[in-house]
């Protein structure tokens, strides 16, 4: 038998990114683990309610997730240690506005650019429910067929317990390939 180690947080690891919205004519970035996929159309991000970057999504309705890889750890790493409330961020990445107004981080293997739809509450924090307007892949990490190739694309993991960032690991097997009838 498992042990019971209580009501805990414990669904990790999960790929680490950093969401991005325009704060006038410049960006904002904030790191954020806590993310999700609702259905095969959207997406939800779940910031804490003080953090600068939402009134920027609340005011834009637009907002970037851009997957973080080994090399863009560090940069990432910085703009979840302090707050655009003191700090400008908007020069830590090179960037580009996408084709709706969001801006994408050059170096980011992935980005989606996504438009707010919704927004859930729960106390402290605010969860921006998300529809894909486009994702920017570098061609490095797009296969033959045009699918993104995740043998290449190796996004940095995050885990909350104990605060740690993991790597991603090998293609293990393919999706319903194992056919056998398993049982006790
Ligand atoms: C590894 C890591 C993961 C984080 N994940 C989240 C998250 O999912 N949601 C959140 O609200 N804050 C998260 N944070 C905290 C924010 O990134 C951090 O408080 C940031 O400074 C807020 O910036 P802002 O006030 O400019 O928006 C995370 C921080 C770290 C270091």
């Amino acid at each position: 038998m498992k042990k019971n180690i209580g009501s805990k947080l414990a669904l990790y690891p999960v790929p680490i990114t950093v969401i991005g919205a325009m704060n006038g004519a410049k960006p904002t970035w904030t790191l954020a683990g806590h993310l999700g996929i609702i259905g095969h159309d959207r997406v939800l991000v779940s910031l804490a309610a003080p953090h600068f970057i939402n009134g920027k999504i609340k005011q834009t309705k637009k907002l970037s997730i851009n997957l973080v890889d080994e090399a863009l750890l560090a940069k990432a790493d910085y703009v979840g240690s302090v707050s655009g409330n003191k700090t400008d961020k908007s020069a830590v990445f090179a960037w580009e506005r996408g084709e709706a107004d969001a801006p994408i981080i050059s170096d980011s293997p992935l980005t989606m650019e996504c438009s707010v739809e919704d927004i859930y509450t729960t106390p402290n924090f605010e969860s921006f429910i998300c529809s894909i307007d486009n994702t920017y892949v570098a061609e490095e990490h797009l296969d033959g067929s045009g699918k993104i190739d995740y043998n290449t694309l190796k996004p940095v993991l995050f885990e909350f317990p104990t605060y740690h960032y993991l790597g991603t690991g090998d293609v293990i097997g393919k999706c319903l390939s194992f056919k056998e009838t398993q049982s006790v």
